[in-house]
């Protein structure tokens, strides 16, 4: 009787580069999971949890905090699609959770394109697992440095999906505060502002000290130190500078609960530590 032996198979087809290895440092606190942790979400380690809990400890309203400028960011989104705009950039992205930029945009306009860019290569990980583009709209994530404008903006990948000769909408929603003053976050916001065309539009949230008692801010951020990024409350006129050459939108810049508020406002809105306000180009 002859032996019956199986068909050859094919060796796999590996590439010939070895795929990069995702450097997760799991060991140390990042901001974009310790947002997450504040979310609720999932993505995050023990060491994330540890300094967010301290930040909690100090200021217990940090979630609240994360959940207003969350709400902002999804607000400025749909009004900045309601009002035309179908190119969004968005800096600082985080961990994918609700209401996500791409899917606000594509719910008001299914044809926006929507690029992210974040420098935690976690956020790349899952958002590129969950943020797939629609039929008509699409969505790419990149891994860079709002520390690099230039690179950003001359990015191959962000060139595929927004056109620099139509208004776009850029997003840099509770990211500047991890710009130390030293890396000259107004001089990073001025370079991204020179590459919007006219009729452009930036949504921008930043965390301040202004309504804390003195020395509570400086507590509440201490675990930051510990983390991948620092984190720097500002003052108003501090965050009114990002806004320089642009038109500041009806309300203004005000504290993220009170832009365009759309439901009821929390236990003392006015003084929850998170500007937010939105400009536009002329
Ligand atoms: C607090 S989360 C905000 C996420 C989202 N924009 C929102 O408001 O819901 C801040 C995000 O900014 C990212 N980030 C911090 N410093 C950054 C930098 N220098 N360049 C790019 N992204 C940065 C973090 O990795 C994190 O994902």
């Amino acid at each position: 009787m002859s032996q019956q032996f199986p068909e050859p198979v094919e060796p796999l087809d590996f590439p010939d580069e070895p795929l990069p290895l995702v450097e997760l440092r799991t060991e140390i606190g990042h901001p974009a999971r310790m947002y997450d942790y504040y979310l609720g979400g999932k993505d995050n380690f023990p060491a994330d949890r540890e300094l967010a809990e301290q930040a909690l400890a100090v200021e217990p309203r940090t979630r609240l905090i994360a959940q207003v400028n969350r709400a902002f960011l999804q607000r400025a989104v749909r009004a900045m699609a309601a009002s035309g705009i179908r190119q969004f950039l968005d800096i600082g992205t985080g961990i994918p959770t609700a209401g996500n930029t791409h899917e606000v945009a594509q719910e008001v306009a299914p044809d926006a394109r929507v690029v992210y860019v974040d420098n935690d290569p976690i956020v790349l990980v899952h958002a590129r697992a969950l943020m797939s583009s629609t039929q008509e709209g699409r969505t790419t994530v990149i891994q860079e440095d709002l520390r690099s404008p230039e690179a950003i903006v001359n990015s191959a990948e962000v060139r595929e999906l927004i056109d620099f000769d139509q208004p776009l909408g850029l997003i840099l929603v509770a990211v500047l505060h991890f710009i130390t003053d030293a890396d000259g976050p107004h001089e990073i916001v001025e370079r991204l502002k020179e590459a919007l065309p006219s009729g452009s539009q930036m949504a921008l949230s930043h965390l301040t000290a202004d309504f804390a008692p003195p020395g509570h801010a400086e507590r509440a951020v201490a675990p930051y130190q510990r983390a991948t990024a620092p984190l720097i409350p500002r003052s108003r006129p501090a965050v009114e500078r990002f806004f320089t050459g642009l038109e500041l939108q009806e309300p203004g810049l005000v504290v993220a609960p009170l832009w365009r508020p759309d439901g009821e406002l929390p236990p003392d809105a006015e003084i929850l530590g998170i500007y937010a306000g939105l400009g536009v180009k002329p």
